[in-house]
Parts: C-alpha cells; sequence; structure tokens
C-alpha cells in the first residue's frame, strides 16, 4: 500500500520531531555523513525540516529543504531560521529533485525511501544531487523491526501494512549501488525513545482518522487498553527501541 506522511495534518506531523529525537538523531546523521562546516547540504523528504535546520546550526552548513508537500515546506519557511548556517526551501518530489545537479556535497535522505511507488528514481537523483566524492546517508528501517516498536506491536494490522512497505537496508543497499554509489558502511542505531502515553494516544487518535482507518474498532480499543496497561507497568520508564539503520554510500570522484 502506498502511503507519503505529506498526506498527515502538518503540526500533527512536526510534533514527532520531539527535543529528543533532534538531539539523538542530528549529531548521529553528521557523524555519519561527515557534514562539515560550508557543506551544501540536500535533505531530500525533509519533512517539516526540524533535521535540515539543526543541520545546518550545528555545523554550520548550508541546507536545502526539499519535500513533496507545499504544506510541509510553509510551515518550516514560518519556522524560525538558525542562528548559523543558511536554509533555503523547495517543494519538489525525491524521484525528480528541484535542483542543479552536481550542486551538492551531502545528502540526507532519512526515512523516505519506502514512500515513493519506485524508489530506484529518488535513489538516482540523490546520486545525481552530489558533487564527485560527495557522501549521501539513508536512513531506513528495517521490516523486522517494526513489530517490536509501540505503537506497531499493540496493533496487528498496523504493523502488517508498515513491514509490507518497508524495504530490508539490503535492498535500499542494492538501489544506491545500481546508480554508482559505493556502499561503504550500514550502522544499525537504537535510539530508546522514552515514551509518554498521552503522546502516543493523542498521536494514534489523528492517524486512526488517516492512514490506518482500515483498522477495526475492536482492535483499537484493544490495542489502546494494551497499551495503557503497558505504560502503567513501565511507570517512568516506559522506553522503545527504536532502530534504524543508517547505510552511508559515496559518489566515486
Ligand atoms: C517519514 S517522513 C521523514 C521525514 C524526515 N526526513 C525524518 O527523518 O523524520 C517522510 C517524508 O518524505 C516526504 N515524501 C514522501 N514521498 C516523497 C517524495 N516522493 N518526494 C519528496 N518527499 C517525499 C513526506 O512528505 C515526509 O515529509
Amino acid at each position: 500500500m502506498a502511503f507519503s506522511s505529506a498526506q498527515l495534518p502538518t503540526e500533527h506531523f512536526d510534533a514527532r520531531f520531539s527535543t529528543e529525537s533532534v538531539a539523538f538523531w542530528v549529531p548521529i546523521l553528521i557523524e555519519c555523513a561527515k557534514i562539515a562546516a560550508g557543506h551544501r547540504v540536500v535533505d531530500i523528504g525533509c519533512g517539516t525540516g526540524e533535521f535540515t535546520r539543526a543541520i545546518a546550526d550545528m555545523t554550520p552548513a548550508t541546507v536545502t529543504e526539499v519535500n513533496i508537500s507545499a504544506w510541509f515546506i510553509q510551515f518550516a519557511r514560518d519556522t524560525p531560521v538558525p542562528e548559523c548556517g543558511a536554509v533555503t526551501w523547495k517543494v519538489g518530489s525525491a524521484e525528480v529533485l528541484p535542483v542543479t545537479d552536481g550542486s551538492f556535497d551531502r545528502t540526507a535522505v532519512s526515512l523516505v525511501l519506502h514512500q515513493p511507488r519506485n524508489p530506484r528514481p529518488a535513489a538516482a537523483e540523490a546520486f545525481h544531487s552530489l558533487v564527485s566524492d560527495g557522501r549521501v546517508v539513508v536512513r531506513t528501517g528495517a521490516p523486522g523491526d517494526v513489530a517490536a516498536c509501540v505503537p506497531y506491536r499493540l496493533f496487528p494490522s498496523m504493523s502488517a501494512v508498515d513491514t509490507d512497505r518497508m524495504p530490508p537496508p539490503e535492498e535500499v543497499e542494492g538501489w544506491l549501488k545500481g546508480i554508482g554509489f559505493v556502499v561503504t558502511r550500514r550502522r544499525r542505531v537504537l535510539r530508546k525513545g522514552k515514551l509518554q502515553l498521552a503522546n502516543e494516544e493523542r498521536t494514534l487518535r489523528v492517524e486512526f482518522q488517516g492512514r490506518y482507518s482500515f483498522i477495526p474498532e475492536q482492535e483499537r480499543e484493544e490495542g489502546l487498553q494494551a497499551m495503557c496497561a503497558e505504560a502503567e507497568a513501565n511507570a517512568g520508564g516506559w522506553t522503545d527501541p527504536r532502530p534504524a539503520s543508517l547505510i552511508i554510500a559515496s559518489k566515486p570522484a
């Protein structure tokens, strides 16, 4: 089943970039991609751009945020710019990037390649966006990881759908190699995110109206009850492994 996060309400989507998540992932993305001061970086499928702004600020770098959703990009434009570095915005698709070939030193593709119907053109555009010797960092999940995480493991039909659309990291590496990238490293990271029942419930109730509207009422109720019981049993220390793989690849010189 094809799904784009761009179908989600913008502020609901932006809430996923918690301070904790940005503080955890951005240094890892910078380290893996070896983003340095002055680099030109394109973040393909940036969402509302919280990672990109933090990358600009921390390195500092000149970053271009690209997303298929005009609403997400408008939200990003309306957000205060970082103190350091620079940010520009473009509405466009990963498959036909609205940027000039060979104009970036680094490309980030974080949790995006499972969304286009055909991800190969997106891998090709990531390749073409880079200068020779440029580097891409791809963050992706693995099908087997989905069912281990909240809320998926409490809602079997949700887990089945998302497991089905998540490509194995080996397949993602195959797309990158197929266009000419040299894959240099794969790193599996466990975020062990802290969960808060109120946030999880609020998120679910919005998503039950959208991408998970097919979940039967009984499964929703049972899953919500199980989630409350789990939160209560782990009061104060409810965490989730939230695994992800980071694939780093270079464009040959
Ligand atoms: C799961 S979110 C990831 C957002 C962010 N990169 C992150 O790591 O949290 C996927 C993002 O990719 C965008 N997206 C989906 N398909 C796209 C496409 N074909 N071209 C550009 N952006 C796309 C969605 O709108 C959404 O913002």
